[in-house]
């Protein structure tokens, strides 16, 4: 499995469960610390960090891709919304899962009932984000919204290579995007993440569950 954003929060513990669990685990940061050949560098706000990691991987067939890494970008609401901010947060967001994907393609269709996993936000779905949450963060929800159309029409376009695509909500997890107050343990959210998409199939592709399992509207 591949997953994104690995020096901290959940995308550190998902890599730890995998690991644990006997799982070839390739985890990606910004900054690689070490040269081990499954610790690999990868800045997904960079198309050419992306594109190389591609070819770094040529053919190793990949399972499961979790595209985790994410930033919150502003949350001053209008008033401190900022154009370059919007912008890199839709890129890291948004855009980095499907270029990753795309990336990889050629690896998930090698593997086996493959799984692309894009960690996302109940913040961003339409019918659920605001009902008890009026956080001003803007770029965050909608790059949220995006990755989740972005998860349906993957789901459409890679069911025929027998590829499942799915978005998840981790929870208001205790991480340094989800702040001191937060509610769930980042062990607690990556355990359930992992029951979840262990348990992903086709007749999955194209949905949207929280941590608990619980389905969240779109
Ligand atoms: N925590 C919550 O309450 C919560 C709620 C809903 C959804 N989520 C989602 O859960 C996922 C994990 O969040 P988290 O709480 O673990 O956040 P976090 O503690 O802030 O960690 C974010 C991770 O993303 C990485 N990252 C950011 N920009 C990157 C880039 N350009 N290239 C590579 N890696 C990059 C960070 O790496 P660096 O160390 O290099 O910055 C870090 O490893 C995210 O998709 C987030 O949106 C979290």
């Amino acid at each position: 499995m591949l997953i994104t954003g690995t020096s901290r929060g959940l995308g550190a513990e998902l890599a730890r469960l995998y690991t644990e669990d006997g799982w070839r685990v390739i985890a990606c940061q910004r900054l690689a610390t070490d040269d081990t050949a499954d610790r690999l560098a990868l800045d997904v706000a960079d198309a050419a960090s992306i594109d190389a990691l591609g070819r770094s991987l040529q053919g190793v067939a990949i399972d499961l891709l979790i595209n985790n890494a994410a930033v919150r970008g502003d949350i001053g609401g209008l008033a401190t919304l900022e154009p370059d901010d919007f912008l890199d947060v839709m890129r890291v967001n948004a855009l980095a899962p499907l270029l990753v994907t795309r990336a990889l393609l050629w690896n998930l269709r090698a593997g086996e009932h493959s799984v692309v996993a894009n960690i996302s936000s109940r913040a961003g779905s339409l019918a659920e984000g605001t009902l008890d949450d009026d956080d001003g963060d803007y770029a965050y929800r909608c790059s949220k919204a995006a990755l989740n159309m972005a998860t349906v029409k993957l789901a459409q376009d890679l069911r025929a290579d027998g590829i499942s695509v799915v978005s998840l909500h981790p929870g208001w997890v205790q991480t340094d995007m989800g702040g001191s107050e937060a509610v769930v343990s980042v062990e607690a959210s990556a355990a359930g993440l992992k029951a979840i998409i262990d348990s992903t199939g086709l007749a999955d592709s194209g949905s949207f569950r929280a941590y608990d399992r619980r389905r969240v509207s779109w």
